[in-house]
């Protein structure tokens, strides 16, 4: 397609919102074809836009199997409305089943806003872990951790350095000759994060979802990349028909997999490894399973695209006893961002532009009044012509944040739309509806306060 690519800076305080652009250019997968269970208002209303391979996590929750949820959050500023929203969807898939790892990037908040590590500290707990509490998470399903206090996450990171490079960077990120390197750090620390509750000592190999804005997938492109590399088996479609296996011979597995350093075949070695897989192939069921080691391939004729997933689950699980990783790439799934009170984009550190959750309820209430408005700029040209729900903030905020009720919505949007409903009265809905949340959301704040220590880890405390 023709035109300028779009560029994702996590970092960065421009946005793009050309979501569709977007999924086309980072292969990303719509919603759209994905059937959930209990699909919250973010599902509903097409907040929640995309994913990558998240059927793998809904595959495992049909069955009764575990998955794990991973997010984490940059202790830097005030926590506000957006930031609730990745805490909606943690909610939704703790509700399903899933246990919750969340990372406080203590290190990356350092590096990137200059935020020292016991600032940070307090400003997870005070800000995010007790509205996080207030919110609905469940602190005997929730393990909140810090970067800089988990050995395993750094070490992945410094151990899956080694598969990508500088130039790789460049293109992902953005980096150039000029780029501070703690900057460099940081995304592969958060490779350690989201890959980490699959390690055996953190939950054992299970599909991890990360729900994100857009512009993390940077993050997750690495990550899934990175994963991938290290895998001893590949797991692909067959020319014609079948899933066809084969190794990925490397330095580092290279004696395990018969590959002797002279260069010769070690047979038994390799048709050991072979007949582990022909074995976990038949746990899984199959009986037509054809296996060559000669030509380095094993193939099941009758396994379909779909059953990929469940045959590398398998695989990585031998090979973790083989000696390897065994690391799945995560799942992810993307939200629109919520726009900005005033238009622009959301920012902490633009109080104007968002509400944050300990926003006094008069602030809140000034706030919305002084919103972005799509409405006319008299009263009856409003009447006449109608607004526009689309760009007014307030009907955006009650659609993401405070209404539940979708029939309620689409009846003031139709309201709007018609100039039946004015842009004065769709603020005072707003703000009934956001103050009395909010004004609940303080109140279960007081009442959990004493629940933001059994969030923490271990490691944590
Ligand atoms: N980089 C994220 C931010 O800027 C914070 C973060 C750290 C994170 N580790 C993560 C988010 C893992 C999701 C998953 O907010």
């Amino acid at each position: 397609m023709a035109g300028r690519d779009v560029v994702i800076d996590p970092w960065g305080s421009a946005q793009s919102t050309d979501y569709s652009r977007i999924i086309e250019q980072f292969g990303l997968s719509s919603m759209d074809s994905v059937s959930l269970p209990q699909p919250s208002r973010l599902h509903r209303r097409g907040i929640v836009f995309a994913h990558r391979e998240l059927e793998t996590v809904l595959d495992a929750q049909r069955q009764g199997d575990s998955f794990g949820v991973l997010t984490g959050l940059m202790p830097s500023g005030q926590m506000h409305m957006g930031h609730s929203m990745v805490i909606d969807q943690v909610k939704w898939f703790q509700q399903l089943g899933g246990d919750v790892t969340i990372a406080v990037a203590d290190l990356e908040s350092q590096a990137t806003r200059g935020v020292s590590l016991e600032k940070g500290r307090r400003i997870a707990l005070e800000e995010y872990i007790s509205h996080y509490a207030a919110l609905g998470l469940d602190p005997e399903k929730t393990n909140v951790y810090f970067q800089s206090s988990r050995p395993i996450v750094q070490r992945l990171g410094f151990q899956l350095g080694k598969r990508t490079n500088l130039n790789e960077f460049e293109s992902i990120y953005g980096f150039n000759g000029e780029t501070n390197l703690a900057h460099v750090q940081a995304p592969l620390v958060q490779v350690g994060d989201i890959l980490h509750p699959q390690t055996d000592e953190y939950g054992g190999l299970r599909p991890i979802v990360v729900p994100v804005g857009v512009d993390q997938d940077p993050h997750l492109r690495l990550t899934r990349g990175l994963a991938s590399k290290t895998n001893w088996f590949n797991v692909n479609d067959g020319n014609s028909s079948g899933v066809v296996i084969t190794l990925s011979v490397q330095d580092d597995n290279a004696e395990v997999l018969g590959q002797l350093p002279n260069g010769r075949l070690d047979k038994e070695r390799l048709n050991a490894v072979f007949a582990g897989i022909v074995e976990c192939l038949e746990h899984l069921g199959y009986s037509d399973i054809m296996s060559n080691p000669k030509q380095g391939t094993v193939r099941v004729p009758s396994a379909t695209s779909k059953d990929k997933s469940k045959i590398r689950m398998k695989l990585l699980d031998y090979e973790r006893s083989l000696g390897g990783m065994g690391l799945l790439a995560p799942s992810s799934t993307y939200h629109h961002f919520a726009v900005g009170l005033t238009g622009e984009k959301m920012s902490s550190s633009k109080p104007k532009t968002t509400l944050f959750l300990g926003d006094d309820i008069s602030v809140v209430e000034k706030k919305i009044k002084r919103a972005f408005s799509g409405g006319q700029s008299t009263v009856e040209e409003h009447r006449r012509l109608g607004g526009n729900p689309d760009i007014d903030v307030a009907y955006r905020y009650m659609m993401y944040f405070f209404e539940d009720d979708d029939s309620f919505l689409a009846e003031i949007n139709a309201d709007y739309r018609s100039g039946k409903i004015l842009a004065g009265e769709m603020k005072q809905m707003c703000i009934e509806r956001a103050t009395s949340w909010l004004g609940e959301l303080h109140e279960m704040r007081d009442q959990t306060a004493h629940l933001v220590e059994e969030f923490l880890a271990s490691d944590a405390r």
